[in-house]
């Protein structure tokens, strides 16, 4: 068996308009690149950090942290060392700390020949998902790890569900270059929400899943709202309500927040309609001085994968 393995671990987006905290889909034009070794040194060490910077200390570091409660639990008698490069920058709200923290456990596993499921994998990320947003929570976790769409049914004990991807269906991504520190985002939302909204909020989810499940666009349509969430965080991304305008005349199927922002996506009906969103991405921080970036992406159906 190898004592080594590369993978690539990609970005997702969370919470897909209705679904805070339990739905995610995951992305395939945008990753980290990993190295796992297996060495006989027992523990964790973090070898080299490419594309930003990040604590080495393996305590401090989400793919650390989620190694070490791996490590801790399956006492393999061996130690690992890890590569990362990240090409998704913490803070931009595509599921940054998941893909380190997925992707330092997918690889071990792999490694040692497999002994967990991907749910058991998945619970091991979430605590270094945790680390990074103080609340353990899996919805940019699961659909990295399962791939495709997915839903969180319930996280202690954690249950995964696998939702259908529509054929036709791509994502676009506008990320503005600030950064929304996920527990700063999560810290300005309401303890409490009106019976009203949330019986609107979970109507929507039910049938954003249904629409998934039938590949019926119109329905993905009237169901990507978030009454619940939105209203509070888009006051973090400038020029928010604009973005949906410009999303929505160019025949986005919905537009909101990925997971905690600060980046936008769109889901569409078609590469074309992707592209034509991106083009008016394209000229939101135009002549501003926000730097962003915009692309257009299929769904992963496959998650973190062995390159
Ligand atoms: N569901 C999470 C949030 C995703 O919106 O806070 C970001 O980790």
């Amino acid at each position: 068996m190898n004592d080594q393995i590369k993978i690539f671990s990609p970005a997702t987006v969370a919470n897909v308009a209705c679904g805070f905290d339990v739905l995610g889909f995951c992305l395939d034009k945008i990753g980290d690149g990993m190295t796992i070794k297996k060495v006989k040194e027992p523990g964790i060490r973090i070898t080299k950090i490419h594309g930003c910077e990040l604590p080495y200390e393996p305590e401090k570091n989400v793919a650390g942290v989620s190694a070490l409660a791996m490590l801790e639990a399956l006492k393999p008698g061996c130690g690992f060392e890890i590569e990362m490069h990240k090409g998704i920058k913490p803070g931009s709200g595509i599921g940054s700390s998941a893909a380190s923290a997925a992707g330092s456990v997918f690889g071990m596993n792999e490694l040692l020949g497999r002994p967990l499921n991907k749910t058991e994998l998945t619970k091991f990320a979430m605590k270094g998902e945790a680390l990074a947003s103080q609340s353990e929570h899996a919805d940019n976790l699961a659909p990295a790890i399962f791939g495709g769409f997915t839903l969180v049914r319930n996280v202690n004990p954690l249950d995964i569900v696998r939702v259908p991807t529509p054929h036709d269906l791509y994502a676009t991504i506008l990320f503005p270059q600030i950064e929304v520190k996920t527990a700063e985002a999560r810290a300005i939302l309401p303890k409490q929400v009106p019976l009203k909204k949330a019986i609107q909020q979970w109507a929507n989810v039910g049938s954003l899943v249904h629409a998934l499940h039938t590949s019926d666009y119109n329905l993905l349509r009237r169901s990507l709202k978030d009454v619940i969430i939105e209203p509070y965080r888009k006051q973090l991304i400038p020029e928010y309500d604009r973005i949906k305008t410009l999303a929505r005349e160019a025949g986005a199927l919905g537009c909101s927040i990925s997971g905690s922002g600060p980046s936008v996506f769109a889901l569409c009906k078609g590469k074309h309609a992707a592209e034509r969103v991106r083009e008016r991405f394209e000229t939101v921080y135009a002549g501003s001085d926000i730097d962003f970036q915009t692309l257009v992406s299929s769904i992963n159906t496959e998650g973190i994968r062995i390159l």
